[in-house]
């Protein structure tokens, strides 16, 4: 089944969601590739999935950095988990790649495809969400920096406008 985006799996984080709904379109291309009914293209399914991995990995960097910047109490657990997770699945594609074609390979990739949905979900939904409070205070105290920089502009241009007021009002005195 389709995995469909919805709007309860955004994060806040505009990289952290477009690399999500990317992952969930590479698991739809993954399903895509499997349904059919006919003969399982493993040469397709293998190229999705060395790419779901390479992906995976960037993901995770991009996601570990954004964790580190918005002060995410969870990072390290997080980034371990990112590396569990990692591992497990290059060995579960690596152990697929090598498979030949056969009755094995078929029982593989189907169970490819359940792990890699219990993944996602988990993964989105369980544990990045978490982060959601923490990328949202950042934002907003981003928004209230931005605010007091831009009164703090207009104040020093208001006291210079004054003080060449002042200093204009001085001279036509003299
Ligand atoms: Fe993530």
């Amino acid at each position: 089944m389709t995995i469909a985006w919805r709007e309860a799996m955004n994060t806040g984080d505009p990289t952290i969601d477009a690399d999500h709904r990317h992952l969930v379109d590479l698991i739809n291309a993954f399903e895509a590739a499997l349904a059919g009914g006919g003969a399982i293209e493993h040469k397709r399914i293998a190229r999705v999935l060395l790419g779901l991995v390479e992906y995976t990995g960037e993901h995770f960097k991009r996601e570990e950095d954004i964790q580190l910047a918005v002060r995410y109490p969870y990072h390290d657990s997080h980034r371990r988990s990112h590396r569990d997770v990692l591992k497990k699945l290059s060995t579960i594609v690596g152990d697929y790649t090598r498979t030949p074609d056969g009755p094995e390979r078929d029982r593989m990739v189907r169970d490819l495809g359940a792990f890699l949905k219990e993944w996602l979900v988990d993964h989105i939904i369980q544990s990045d969400l978490r982060m959601k409070p923490y990328i949202q205070q950042m934002q907003q105290q981003k928004v209230l920096a931005d605010k007091r920089r831009r009164e703090a502009v207009a104040a020093s241009e208001r006291m210079a406008a004054e003080k060449a007021l002042a200093e204009k009002l001085a001279a036509e005195k003299v």
